[in-house]
């Protein structure tokens, strides 16, 4: 992909300014393509997770939504963690509110909360672990209780239920709109319209459209079944920055998608991650309290998934 001279110019004045300021870019897969070209590293929210975690730079400057930028926050007490955009939010995360699930736990104390990563930091602090979408169905399973809170998302939560019946999931009435506003009968077309194309469907959508789905996969793992699979056309069901993604990782092989797009996820830009650095705008803060509770949930996280 040919980057254009005005870009060319910003990539050049952000790297320089990474270099000075022991910077690090973090950039979720859904991130405008532009923004690839700065990052240190692009994926989904446990890799992002794990990155935030292991980083030696002073400063992280995290492209994604906001619920992921408090995640680094989080996985690095004291460190600067800056967002170009501070209004780029999550609507499922926003669909839970510590007040809601403070009570909702008191109605069922036999139960264990595993809270998805989008989610607040105050929700993250009330819940026994956390979960992304590429281990939620081995966190909800090595978790001793039987009765599970799964939120915010309930089509998560029926996909972890199918897949771990042992468990009894009580699900939060939470969804992604970029994800559950597609039904079976948009599948069917898209098996009409690309009758050879394999499906690949994010876990944030509905159980009718994983039903029929030929891999359910996180972002990044949607990268690892087109690498594998033999064939060399695939419809990507999820955010449709995904299949820029998807084009640039592989090339030879032929992407079709969803015209669905998170607004939130494209409010940074090229422009903002430079003047983010420039001016150390803007810095995201989490209640050090909260903090240190979210992290005990983050940790039992990556004790369960090393
Ligand atoms: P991933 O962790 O699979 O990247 O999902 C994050 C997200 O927000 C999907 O809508
Ligand atoms: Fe949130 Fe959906 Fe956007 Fe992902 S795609 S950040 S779940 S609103």
């Amino acid at each position: 992909m040919q980057i254009s001279n005005s870009n060319k110019d910003l990539v050049k004045k952000i790297n320089a300014l990474k270099k000075e300021k022991n910077a690090v870019i973090l950039v979720h897969n859904y991130q405008r393509p532009e923004i690839y070209d700065v990052a240190d590293f692009i994926g989904d929210s446990l890799g992002l997770c794990v990155e935030a975690s292991k980083t030696k730079a002073d400063m992280i400057v995290f492209c994604g939504v906001n619920f992921m930028a408090e995640s680094a926050v989080i996985l690095n007490p004291g460190k600067i963690v800056l967002v170009p955009n501070m209004d780029a939010g999550c609507a499922m995360a926003d669909m839970v509110e510590a007040k809601q699930l403070k009570e909702f736990k008191g109605k069922h104390p036999d139960a264990a909360v595993v809270t998805y990563v989008n989610s607040t930091a105050e929700v993250k602090a009330l819940s026994d672990v956390c979960c992304t979408s590429s281990n939620a169905v081995k966190v909800v399973r090595a978790m001793p209780q039987k009765k599970i809170i799964f939120v915010p998302d309930k089509n998560l939560a029926a996909y972890v239920a199918k897949q771990v019946p042992e468990k009894k999931i009580i699900a939060w009435e939470g969804y992604c709109p970029i994800h559950h506003f597609v039904d079976r009968s948009y599948i069917d077309e898209v098996r009409r319209l690309h009758p050879k194309a394999k499906i690949i469907a994010h876990p944030e959508s509905k159980p009718e459209v994983l039903e029929v789905a030929d891999y359910v996969a996180s972002t990044t793992g949607m990268i690892d079944c087109a690498r594998n699979d033999p064939g060399d056309e695939f419809f990507i069901l999820t955010e449709c920055g995904m299949t820029e993604r998807l084009h640039r990782e592989l090339p030879n092989k032929k992407f079709y998608g969803l015209c669905n797009l998170c607004y939130d996820m494209k409010k940074n830009t090229l422009d903002g991650v430079l003047k983010s650095l420039e001016t150390m705008k803007f810095p995201v803060r989490v209640d050090p309290k909260v903090a240190a509770k979210a992290l005990k949930a983050f940790e039992k996280m990556f004790e369960i998934t090393k």
